[in-house]
This record gives C-alpha cells, sequence and structure tokens, in this order.
C-alpha cells in the first residue's frame, strides 16, 4: 500500500493533472522521437505489434494450427494493390473490400492519430514489394463450432463490439499514456486493462493491470518496460518478451506517460 501511494504520488508529481505541467506538441500521438517520417512509423510499427505479426519484412506469416489457416496479410502486397485510404480503413475497421479479416486486432488502432497513421502506411509502402499473396483463412470444425456460439468472432465483429469499451479520460496530462495503453497493453490485458483467462488454452492468463503497476516501483515498471525482467529479476512467459521486442521501443516519456495513467486509473477506481 505505501509502495502504491509512492508510485501514485511520484507519478502524479510527474506527470499530474496541474495546468502548470507543459506540454510537448500533440501530446494525444506517439512521441515524435526523430523528424524522419519513415523511422517514426517503423517506431510505432514495432511497438503496435505489426512486424511481430506481419514479420520484420512485413510480408506475412504462417500462424496457421490445427484449427485452421490463417495467415497474416503480406503488408507489401495489399501496400501495391491499395491506396492509403483503403489501407487505413482496413487497419481501422477490421473489414477488407471483400470480406471480415480474422484475428487482426483493428479494435486497438482505431484512435491512433492521423499524424501516426500517416508515418505508418507510409512506413508500410516504403517495403519492398516481396513474396506471395497469401491465402484467405479456412475454419476448422472447432473454430466454426466457436465462431457459432459467438466465442471467436472477426476483427470487424470486435471493432463493433469493443468500440463502446474505452479507458477513462483522465485530465489532459494522462491523454498520451490513455493514447498508448488503448493501443498495446490492452490488446492483451484487455480493453478496460482488467485482465482475464488467456484466449487459447497454454497460454499465460493475463493480469489486471490497475492491480499491478501500481505495486511496482517506478524504476521496477521502466525496467519492465525496457529491458523485460519483472521486479526481483524475473522472466516472465510471454510479457518479458514482448517488452523487449516492442515497448523497448518506448521512448522515457511514453514509459512514463504509460505508468502514470494506469496508477492514476488505479487510484480512481481501486
Ligand atoms: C496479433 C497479430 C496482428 C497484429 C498485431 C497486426 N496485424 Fe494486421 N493482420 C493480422 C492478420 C492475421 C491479418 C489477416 C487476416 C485475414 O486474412 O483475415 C491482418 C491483416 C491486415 C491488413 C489487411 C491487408 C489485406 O490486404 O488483406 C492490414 C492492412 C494490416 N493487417 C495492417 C496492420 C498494421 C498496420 C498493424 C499495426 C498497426 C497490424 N496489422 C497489426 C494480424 C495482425
Ligand atoms: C502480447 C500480450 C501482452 C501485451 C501486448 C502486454 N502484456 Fe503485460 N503481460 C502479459 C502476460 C501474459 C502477463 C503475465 C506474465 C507472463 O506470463 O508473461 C503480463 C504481465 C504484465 C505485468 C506484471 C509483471 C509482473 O511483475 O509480474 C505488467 C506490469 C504488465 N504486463 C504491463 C504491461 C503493459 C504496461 C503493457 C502495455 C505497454 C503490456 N503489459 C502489454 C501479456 C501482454
Amino acid at each position: 500500500m505505501m509502495r502504491a501511494a509512492a508510485f501514485a504520488a511520484a507519478a502524479l508529481f510527474l506527470a499530474g493533472c496541474s495546468a502548470s505541467v507543459p506540454q510537448s506538441g500533440d501530446a494525444t500521438s506517439f512521441d515524435r522521437a526523430t523528424q524522419d517520417n519513415l523511422a517514426h512509423g517503423e517506431r510505432i510499427a514495432t511497438v503496435l505489434g505489426c512486424l511481430d505479426c506481419h514479420g520484420a519484412d512485413l510480408a506475412g506469416r504462417d500462424h496457421s494450427d490445427e484449427l485452421g489457416t490463417l495467415w497474416t496479410a503480406n503488408l507489401t502486397r495489399s501496400a501495391a494493390m491499395h491506396s492509403d485510404e483503403e489501407l487505413r480503413v482496413m487497419i481501422v475497421t477490421g473489414r477488407r473490400p471483400d470480406r471480415d479479416l480474422w484475428d487482426m486486432p483493428s479494435h486497438l488502432f482505431g484512435h491512433l492519430s492521423a499524424g501516426d497513421m500517416a508515418s505508418l502506411i507510409a512506413f508500410i509502402r516504403s517495403k519492398p514489394t516481396t513474396g506471395e499473396v497469401h491465402p484467405p483463412p479456412t475454419f476448422g470444425p472447432e473454430l466454426r463450432a466457436m465462431m457459432t456460439k459467438g466465442e471467436w468472432t472477426s476483427s470487424r465483429q470486435q471493432v463493433e463490439q469493443q468500440a463502446k469499451v474505452t479507458l477513462p479520460d483522465l485530465c489532459k496530462a494522462h491523454a498520451q499514456g490513455r493514447y498508448i495503453v488503448q493501443a498495446t497493453c490492452a490488446e492483451c490485458h484487455g480493453k478496460d486493462l482488467r485482465g482475464g483467462p488467456p484466449p487459447f488454452p497454454g497460454d499465460p492468463p493475463r493480469p489486471d493491470l490497475t492491480m499491478m503497476v501500481p505495486a511496482c516501483e517506478p524504476v521496477d515498471f521502466a525496467t519492465l518496460m525496457r529491458t523485460g525482467k519483472a521486479a526481483g529479476d524475473r522472466e516472465l512467459v510471454m510479457m518479458s518478451a514482448v517488452a523487449r521486442d516492442r515497448f523497448a521501443h518506448f521512448t522515457p516519456q511514453e514509459v512514463e506517460a504509460v505508468g502514470s495513467y494506469i496508477a492514476a486509473l488505479a487510484q480512481r477506481e481501486p
């Protein structure tokens, strides 16, 4: 409890709801750590997990298993076939002109700023066209049963279902933290950050972040984001690799923004 209070106090001191806190530029975007638009696009594609799922060359990956066939799209081919606006619509609606997408987390990306989205699309377009267009998904009997029961929904359906789940908009000083958390942590910890059981059996359960983050000292939280090591030098089953691959690319200010937003949320809704 003492540590939770100390963290929240430190967070409020550093990024508190006070009008005297200077704001750097547009707080509701990722930091512009570089003037280079493509480098900015690459950094946020890394942080948002686009590169993890679509591959470093963006040519797509085979995520098929015994349940069915699923490739992440070859974005170099998509870019060759579609305008910027068509790409944007697919990214945020979870639908392509001919069908719904599956397992593309479009529900996380609808609130991205126009500037961040433009950099992301410019980065996709900068990659050389390579590889094949991958086959559309196929669903085995187990997936079809889950779909019938509504336990597994398309990316478009998720966008619709999750549209009403939004995190509290605290004060302006926490806008950037909220913006980043909704596009990143929400993917696994839930759009309300309350965690829950793993989506597929065998994966580790996802802790409630409003319980976990305030329990960390600010320095532990920054170390987790930068190195993947949790307090006590623990290596975590999934989170450690996710942090190293993606969140190590946050700027120090973004780490601070994420930590203090979650701490403020926890203080508000214990
Ligand atoms: C968790 C994995 C995952 C992440 C993260 C992810 N995608 Fe996807 N994405 C997919 C899958 C899977 C598909 C293909 C779905 C299908 O064919 O039904 C897809 C499809 C797409 C398509 C549709 C392309 C087409 O021509 O059909 C676009 C565009 C796209 N993703 C862009 C992005 C961008 C940009 C990001 C990061 C902001 C991103 N994706 C993050 C898994 C992911
Ligand atoms: C790809 C899924 C995924 C994403 C994205 C993700 N997490 Fe996690 N996180 C997990 C899982 C799973 C655990 C439970 C530990 C484990 O088994 O890896 C966890 C654990 C944690 C913990 C507890 C660490 C401890 O001390 O035990 C914290 C704190 C945390 N995550 C913060 C975050 C923050 C902040 C973000 C967004 C910037 C985030 N996570 C994004 C999957 C994810």
